[in-house]
Parts: structure tokens; C-alpha cells; sequence
């Protein structure tokens, strides 16, 4: 029963009828207005709960679609990790092929010119029972290490084609490559950890400008201590009486040894060892050099030592040797020379060459000096007239005619005469 109608049936006894009448129907529409505002709540509430589902329903949504938003781009920076790291490996795998193409190719050069050079020294200076040279042939020493000469073209190939690939690998990097931006930056100022030191070396390297300045001094006065006394004295080197200046023509012959690069191959310099002496002839003394401008010493023996070649052999070999030398030396690998049989000897430059060598303390009397092409041209005549001997016509205008002059006076002047010091020269 509603509460309106309980309190009706007490309140119209004890307030009168109209009172409580009144009063009942006030309370009846307080009742409903509340019943409709409750109504209303309820249903506010229930649109609450609505929405609070919809919104849960949305934010599901989204944080699938983010999810998968972030699944996305993981996977996308996965994958260009992936390439950069594999863009590194094959830099990488590059630069380690490199690596060892050079290192490989430098071992295999240097193992093959160690094995060449310990067997053929050894070849050279191998003498039998009875005291006699076992390689008296030069060349048969050559022919021994030739395959091992391969080996190292081969080594050098590999690191060459190395060396190769790294520019071109440096030069494609560098081509490829974005500039990158300067960056700002700045760090804290050191601190100075070490108590101060104030020890005489310290203060040097304190101040390396100082500090080169004494060390150049203290260079150099080591240096002059060598230096001084070989300009002060008059000459170092004995002269030996019988050595004399070229003539014009072997000064020509040795300008076309040096223009040739013979010296590469060829040393000039009979070391005071029995093998060697047995094997080239006298060793080679200071003195022998005197008129050498600059001197020919060499600093490899591809070929045999060519200091005591003059009068070892008849101008027609050395003319035939220079045109294939395997025609007088059968299996060598010195290269011919034969445009030195065609081309024409030039003496233009003669006489200057004279007057520049007589600068140099050669002495040459003025008269040698204003004879030199004259002097030359008769003899070169007097060898092309010995090659006529052996069918080669008119030899004396080429260069050959200059070379076989040279290498014929080579090392020959100190036989003439037994060994006598000269006067030192001035
Ligand atoms: C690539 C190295 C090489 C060069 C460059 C070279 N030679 Fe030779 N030479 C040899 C060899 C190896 C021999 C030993 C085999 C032979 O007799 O041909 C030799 C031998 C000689 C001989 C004979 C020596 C002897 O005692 O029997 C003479 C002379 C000679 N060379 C002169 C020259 C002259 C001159 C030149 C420059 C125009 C020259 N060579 C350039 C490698 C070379």
C-alpha cells in the first residue's frame, strides 16, 4: 500500500478532511515528481553505461589499429636494420677479400723472392773439390729461380689487383656517401688528472717546436762530424795512375747504358770476395770510379756483374747479344736490345757533355773537348771496321757502335798498368 494512502487514513481523523486532504495530494505529486526524476536518473544512467560501452568498444578498436600501426613499423625497422646490417657484412666481406688478396699476394711475393735469391746466392758462391766454380755459368743460375721469378709476378698481380679494388672500393664509397650535416657539440674542458711534472723531459715535449729545433742541432752536428772531413781533405779516394777519363764515344755508350736502365740488371761492383773474384775478376777499387759521373754501381744483379766486361768478348758478341741474347747466351732473359743496332748514335750534345764532365774535376784538355766528335767518329769507325770483319756494314753512325765502346773499356784501365797511386787529384 503507498504511503500516501497509510497516512491518509491517521492524518483525516486528526486534521480534518480538507487538511489532510491537501496535504495527501501534495504528497502525491511530491511522489510522482520524484518517481519521474528517478525515472529520468535510471535512465541517464542506463545511457551512461551506453556510452561507457561504446566507448570501451572504440578504444578496443583503437589500440588493435595502434597495435597493428606499431606491429607495422617494427617490422619495417626490423627490415632496414636487417639491410643495413647486411649492407655492413658485405662491405665487410669486401674489404676482408681485400685484405687478404693483398696480404696473400705480398706473402707469395716475398717467400718466392727469399727462396729465389737465398738459392741462387747460394749457387754463386758454391765452389766443387777442386776449387773450381760450380755455376760458372751465370745464367745457368738464372734458369734455376726463373719459375720462382713467375711465382712472384704472380704475388705481385694479387696484390696489385688488391690495391685496386680498394681505390675503386674507396672511390665508390665516397661517391655514394650523403654529406651529414654539422653537428653542435661540446664537451667538459679536461681536467688535469696528473700533478704538475716539471721534469727537464716533460718541459721538452711541453714545447715541441723547442724541442725539434734541439733535436735538428743535435742531428746535425752527428752529421757533420762525417760530413766536415770528407769536404776538408783534398780527395778520399786514391787515384790509380792508369784509370783515365772515357772518351767521347764511351761517354756516349755509357749515357745510352743509363738510358737503357741496364744498370737494373746489372751491377758494377766486384766485391773483394773469392767467389766473386773468381767468377767477375779483380775487385772493384774506389779509385776506378774517379771519372764515373755519377757512378754505376747498381743495386741488383739480374744479370751477371758487368764491372770487368771490357775485352771479356769480341765486339761482333756483344753487338749479336744485343740483338737476341739468347743468340750468344742460350735461355737468357735479358730483353734485346736491337733498336740500339738501327738508331742513329747522336753527337750533337758531345762536346757539351765533355765540358759538363770537366766541371765535374774529369780532366779533359781543352783541345779533347773541341776534338770530341771528331775523336768519336774515328773510333767508332775503327769498331764498325772489326764488326765488318763479321759481315755487320757500317755500324760506326749507330748507337751500338757508343755501348759496345763503353762495355769494351769497362773495368779494363786498371790492367794496364800494375796497380800505382797516382797524386791525389787537386
Ligand atoms: C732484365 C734484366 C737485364 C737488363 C735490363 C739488361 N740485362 Fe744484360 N744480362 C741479363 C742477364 C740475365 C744476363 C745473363 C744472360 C746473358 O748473357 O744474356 C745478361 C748478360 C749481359 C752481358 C754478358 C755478361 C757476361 O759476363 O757474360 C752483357 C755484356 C750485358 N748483359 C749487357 C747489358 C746491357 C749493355 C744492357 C742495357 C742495354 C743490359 N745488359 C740490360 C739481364 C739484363
Amino acid at each position: 500500500m503507498p504511503l500516501s494512502g497509510k497516512l491518509s487514513l491517521g492524518l483525516s481523523e486528526k486534521l480534518g478532511e480538507e487538511v489532510a486532504s491537501g496535504l495527501i495530494n501534495a504528497f502525491n505529486e511530491m511522489e510522482v515528481a520524484h518517481r519521474t526524476e528517478f525515472q529520468e536518473l535510471r535512465h541517464d544512467i542506463a545511457r551512461l553505461e551506453n556510452r561507457v560501452v561504446e566507448f570501451r568498444a572504440e578504444l578496443k578498436q583503437d589500440i588493435t589499429a595502434l597495435r597493428f600501426e606499431l606491429k607495422q613499423d617494427m617490422a619495417a625497422m626490423r627490415g632496414e636494420l636487417l639491410q643495413k646490417i647486411a649492407g655492413v657484412q658485405s662491405e665487410l666481406i669486401k674489404w676482408t677479400f681485400v685484405f687478404w688478396l693483398g696480404t696473400i699476394g705480398i706473402v707469395v711475393y716475398m717467400v718466392s723472392m727469399w727462396v729465389a735469391g737465398v738459392t741462387q746466392g747460394l749457387m754463386l758462391r758454391a765452389f766443387d773439390a777442386q776449387g773450381f766454380l760450380v755455376y760458372g755459368n751465370f745464367t745457368e743460375t738464372v734458369l734455376r729461380v726463373l719459375p720462382l721469378y713467375y711465382i712472384r709476378a704472380f704475388g705481385g698481380l694479387l696484390y696489385l689487383i688488391g690495391m685496386l679494388m680498394l681505390v675503386v672500393n674507396v672511390w665508390v664509397t665516397v661517391r655514394g656517401a650523403t654529406p651529414v650535416p654539422d653537428e653542435e657539440a661540446s664537451a667538459p674542458a679536461l681536467q688535469r688528472n696528473a700533478p704538475p711534472d716539471r721534469s727537464w723531459q716533460r718541459r721538452l715535449e711541453a714545447h715541441p717546436l723547442q724541442f725539434a729545433l734541439w733535436a735538428l742541432i743535435a742531428v746535425s752536428i752527428g752529421g757533420l762530424v762525417e760530413l766536415v772531413p770528407l769536404l776538408a781533405a783534398k780527395s778520399n779516394v786514391p787515384v790509380i795512375a792508369s784509370v783515365k777519363p772515357y772518351t767521347p764515344l764511351e761517354l756516349e755508350g755509357r749515357d745510352l747504358y743509363v738510358r737503357e736502365g741496364c744498370y737494373l740488371c746489372h751491377s758494377q761492383m766486384i766485391r773483394p770476395f773469392r767467389a766473386e773474384t773468381e767468377r767477375y775478376g779483380d775487385y772493384s777499387k774506389a779509385g776506378e770510379f774517379v771519372y764515373d759521373h755519377p757512378f754505376q754501381f747498381g743495386s741488383r744483379r739480374i744479370g751477371p756483374d758487368l764491372q770487368r766486361i771490357g775485352g771479356k768478348y769480341p765486339n761482333i758478341w756483344h753487338y749479336r747479344h744485343m740483338e737476341d741474347p739468347r743468340s750468344t747466351s742460350p735461355g737468357s732473359i735479358m730483353p734485346p736490345f736491337a733498336w740500339l743496332l738501327a738508331d742513329r748514335l747522336n753527337t750533337s750534345d758531345t762536346v757539351a757533355k765533355l765540358r759538363a764532365m770537366r766541371t765535374l774535376g774529369v780532366p779533359y784538355t781543352p783541345e779533347e773537348v773541341d776534338n770530341a766528335v771528331k775523336d768519336l767518329q774515328a773510333q767508332a769507325q775503327a769498331i764498325a771496321t772489326d764488326l765488318a770483319t763479321s759481315g755487320v756494314q757500317s755500324a760506326e753512325t749507330r748507337e751500338i757502335v757508343a755501348l759496345i765502346a763503353y762495355l769494351q773499356r769497362m773495368g779494363t784501365d786498371i790492367k794496364k798498368a800494375p796497380l800505382a797511386l797516382a797524386e791525389p787529384r787537386p
